[in-house]
């Protein structure tokens, strides 16, 4: 028996990390999933294990998807496709950079997530589940990254007020540190962002947030779990910084 009867669910950045854990999470609860990203080779391995539809595009070309999308009539939306471009100082990425930041982490989930809710709306339910950040929500020295998923915060909070009454539901998931090819994908300065690859912490796994997603969309109709935080235990945020500064 799926949740709350939703039968269908799409989820980018399906190719690797949060996304594809919730595609695996989802599909043992019995959902029909198309999975979006641009590896192909990736979407097919993850096809063969879990039967889920795969579109292979750029989250950019909303031409494309919108079609695709409308008609698979999703049922649940995870916007998890990202980039963490910039995190080694505005400085270290190019114009091309922080074009697809912001392309790919603000602009795509609001036109997905403008195109979903309009089935979500005449169906009379539905769940947007967006992966944020604790950069979106913390000062943090990321101003590129940060600037982006503070983006994703307030449009969140801002389309649960809009969606109040429709039966839609809206949860914003900010994690902590997360071990997925976040990093290795990160435009930047190559060496800073490999020495901040290992931080020597027991980071959260992919699988953690698609379990907290699952947690979201289990809950009863009538609760909106609408902002979950969630670090790693050895990782905190605020107070002072005191790791050395590299000059
Ligand atoms: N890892 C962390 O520490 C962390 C912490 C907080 C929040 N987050 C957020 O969590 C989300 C998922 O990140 P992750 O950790 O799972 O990283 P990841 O393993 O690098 O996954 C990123 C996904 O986004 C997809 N993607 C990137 N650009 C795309 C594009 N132009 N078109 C289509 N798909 C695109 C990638 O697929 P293709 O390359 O195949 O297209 C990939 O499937 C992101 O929104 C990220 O900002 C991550």
């Amino acid at each position: 028996m799926s949740i709350h009867g939703y039968k269908k669910a799409v989820v980018t950045g399906a190719s690797s990390g949060i996304g594809r854990a919730t595609v695996r999470a989802l599909h043992e609860q019995g959902i029909e999933i198309l999975a979006i990203a641009r590896r192909a080779d990736k979407l097919d391995a993850l096809a063969s294990e879990t039967g889920c539809d795969t579109l292979a595009a750029d989250i950019r070309d909303t031409g494309a998807i919108k079609k695709v999308l409308v008609e698979f009539a999703p049922d649940i939306l995870v916007n998890s496709a990202g980039v963490g471009h910039g995190m080694t100082g505005l400085e270290t990425v190019d114009a091309s950079a922080i074009e697809e930041a912001v392309a790919v982490n603000v602009l795509a989930p609001l036109q997905m997530t403008a195109m979903a809710i309009e089935g979500m709306k005449s169906r009379g339910r539905g769940h947007i589940v967006n992966i944020g950040s604790i950069s979106g929500i913390h000062t943090m020295a990321s101003a590129l990254y940060g600037a982006t998923k503070s983006a994703v915060h307030q449009l969140s909070q801002n389309l649960r007020m809009e969606l109040r009454g429709t039966g839609i539901r809206m949860t914003e998931l900010c994690p902590g540190r997360v071990r997925s090819e976040f990093y290795d994908a990160a435009q930047g300065d190559r060496t800073q962002i490999d020495a901040a690859k290992d931080t020597g912490i027991s980071e959260l796994r992919p699988e953690d947030i698609a379990g907290t997603i699952l947690f979201a969309l289990q809950a009863p109709l009538h609760v909106n779990i609408s902002t979950i935080e969630m670090l790693p235990t050895e990782q905190a945020v605020g107070g002072f910084d005191i790791t050395p500064i590299q000059n």
